[in-house]
């Protein structure tokens, strides 16, 4: 019998993107994607219940960050700022569509969603959220990054 990890990602220093204040909530959001997989580990029951509870929290928090990235996107005028904001936006309104079709009767696979919301964090974080990194690193070694909160 091979027997389920307790935990479904951890945080590895390759996904740091060199914000402390980022890296952070990306902690975060880490930590309550294996909250919300440990939860799923339970029986079927137990399983949906705590999903729509802990989903809710997760998607809170995921609008939460994603606003602190926005905010610090649009403070260095970062030239890709609307593509990476419309990423926010699909997710959040794809998350939202694939909680509705649960609650409308869609059968429900915990363990395959909370693959897909690990997978796309990673992903984000390794692609999309790096390039506006790199573009902030740059910033400061130019000595043109100013005084930006939170970096
Ligand atoms: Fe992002």
């Amino acid at each position: 019998m091979t027997e389920e990890p307790l935990v479904l990602v951890e945080w590895d220093n390759k996904y740091s993107v060199g914000i402390a204040l980022i890296d952070d909530q990306h902690k975060e959001l880490i930590r309550l994607t294996n909250e919300l997989y440990q939860g799923c580990l339970a029986g079927n029951e137990e399983a949906e219940d705590f999903f729509f509870k802990t989903v809710r929290k997760v998607l809170d928090y995921t609008k939460f960050h994603f606003s602190a990235e926005e905010k610090l996107m649009e403070n260095v005028r970062y030239p890709k700022y609307a593509e990476h904001k419309k990423q926010h936006e699909d997710f959040v309104i794809q998350t939202l569509n694939d909680v509705k079709s649960f609650q409308g009767g869609k059968k429900f696979v915990p363990n395959n969603f909370v693959r897909y919301l690990k997978d796309w964090i990673l992903s984000h974080i390794a692609i999309t959220d790096t390039q506006y990194a790199k573009y902030i690193h740059e910033l400061k070694r130019q000595g043109t990054l100013g005084n930006v909160i939170g970096i």
